[in-house]
C-alpha cells in the first residue's frame, strides 16, 4: 500500500486549473517533496490531500483512504504544518501545544505525555513555559511542527517548512525533520521552493510548475541524468548569439543548452574539452565572453532544463499575492 497515491487529480478556481492532471504515489516511510516556484499548485495539491480542499476531478488515497470518501479516517492518520503559522503568540508554548491536541482529540490521560515527546524531541522544553511571542522565527517553526506530531500521524505533511527562515535556521530545522522522519517512523510529504532543501531533506522529489508534475525521481538521479558537467557562460548580448548557439549545438558531447539571454547553460558530457571548441566558435563569430565556469549540474539545472525558467523567477516574495492570499485566508 502506498502511503499516498494520486490519479488524475486536478483542481480548477474559476479558468485557473491550479492542480492540472496530477499523479504519483509516495511509498511508506519515504520523504517526498513538491519542489515548484509560487502558484504552482504545491498548497492546493496539500490541502486536497489533507482534506481541506475538495478536488474537482481525479482521486487521492491517503493511508489507503479516499480522501473525499473517508475524510475522516485520513485526518486521524495524517499531522499537517501549514504553511503559515498557526500558533497563538499570547500562550506558551505548551499552551499552544494542549489547544492543539484537544483539537485533535487527543485522549485526556495521553496529552501530558504526548506533548513532553515532542517538546523533547524539537528540543522546546526548556522554553515551553514562555510565551510565543518571545520565541523566534525558527522556534515557531518548531513549535508548529511539534503540534502536527502530537498524535503520532503515520503521515506528515509540511508546507514549506523552512520559507522566509534564514540559512541557519532552515539548516537546523532539516536536522529536526530528518529526525523527526527515524524517530516517529513516518512518511513525510513536502513542498518547497528551496532547492537546497528539496536536494537535502527528500528521497524523491517532483517537480512541479503551472499546476503539472514535469518529472519525479530521486534529486540524484535527476542530476545525474542532466550530464556529467555543466559549463555556464555569460556572453556580451549581440546579433550572432542565436548562430553562436546553434554551433554549440552542433559540437559532439554537448547533451543540451539553455539559454536565457545572455545566460548560456550548456550540459556536456566531457567539459573540460567543450570548453576550447566553445572559445573557437565564439572567437569565429566575434561573441564576448564575459565569465565562463565548469561545475557539476544542480538541481537548479535540472529545474531550469524542465521548466525553461528559473526558480527564483517568480520566487521569493510576491506581495501582490500575499496579499491577495490573507485576504482570502481572513475570509
Ligand atoms: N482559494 C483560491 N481561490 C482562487 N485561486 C486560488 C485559491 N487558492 C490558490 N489559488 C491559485 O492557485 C494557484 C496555485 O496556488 P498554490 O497556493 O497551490 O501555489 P503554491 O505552489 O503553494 O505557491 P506558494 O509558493 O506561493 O505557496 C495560484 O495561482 C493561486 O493564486
Ligand atoms: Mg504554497
Amino acid at each position: 500500500m502506498y502511503s499516498i497515491e494520486t490519479k488524475s487529480l486536478s483542481k480548477s478556481f474559476g479558468d485557473l486549473k491550479a492542480v492540472n492532471d496530477i499523479s504519483f504515489t509516495v511509498q511508506e516511510g519515504e520523504i517526498f517533496g513538491f519542489l515548484g516556484p509560487n502558484g504552482a499548485g504545491k498548497s492546493t495539491t496539500m490541502m486536497i490531500l489533507t482534506t481541506l480542499l475538495k478536488p474537482t476531478s481525479g482521486q487521492a488515497l491517503v493511508s489507503g483512504y479516499d480522501v473525499r470518501a473517508n475524510p475522516k479516517e485520513v485526518r486521524q492518520r495524517i499531522g499537517y504544518v501549514q504553511q503559515e503559522t498557526t500558533v497563538d503568540e499570547y500562550l506558551t508554548g505548551r499552551e499552544n501545544l494542549i489547544l492543539q491536541a484537544r483539537l485533535n482529540h487527543i485522549p485526556k490521560d495521553e496529552i501530558d505525555k504526548n506533548i513532553d515527546e515532542v517538546l523533547d524531541l524539537i528540543e522546546l522544553s526548556d522554553k515551553q513555559n514562555e510565551a510565543v511571542v518571545t520565541y523566534s522565527g525558527g522556534m515557531r517553526k518548531r513549535l508548529d511542527i511539534a503540534g502536527g506530531l502530537l498524535h503520532r500521524p503515520k503521515v506528515l505533511f509540511l508546507d514549506e517548512p523552512t520559507v522566509g527562515l534564514d540559512i541557519q535556521t532552515r539548516r537546523k530545522i532539516w536536522e529536526y525533520i530528518k529526525k523527526i522522519h527515524t524517530e516517529f517512523d513516518m512518511t513525510i510529504f513536502l513542498t518547497t521552493h528551496y532547492m537546497e532543501e528539496a536536494d537535502q531533506l527528500c528521497d524523491r522529489i517532483g517537480i512541479i510548475d503551472s499546476g503539472k508534475i514535469q518529472v519525479i525521481d530521486s534529486p540524484e538521479n535527476m542530476k545525474s541524468a542532466m550530464g556529467k558537467e555543466v559549463i555556464s557562460l555569460v556572453i556580451e548580448n549581440g546579433e550572432a548569439q542565436t548562430k553562436f548557439i546553434e554551433e554549440l549545438e552542433k559540437i559532439q558531447l554537448v547533451n543540451k543548452i539553455n539559454h536565457d539571454n545572455e545566460k548560456i547553460t550548456i550540459f556536456a558530457s566531457k567539459g573540460t574539452e567543450v570548453i576550447p571548441k566553445i572559445f573557437q566558435i565564439s572567437s569565429d563569430l566575434k561573441i564576448k565572453i564575459n565569465t565562463i565556469s565548469l561545475t557539476s549540474p544542480t538541481l537548479d539545472d535540472v529545474f531550469i532544463s524542465y521548466t525553461g525558467h528559473e526558480i527564483r523567477d517568480e520566487g521569493g516574495f510576491n506581495r501582490k499575492k500575499e496579499h491577495a492570499k490573507m485576504k482570502r485566508l481572513r475570509a
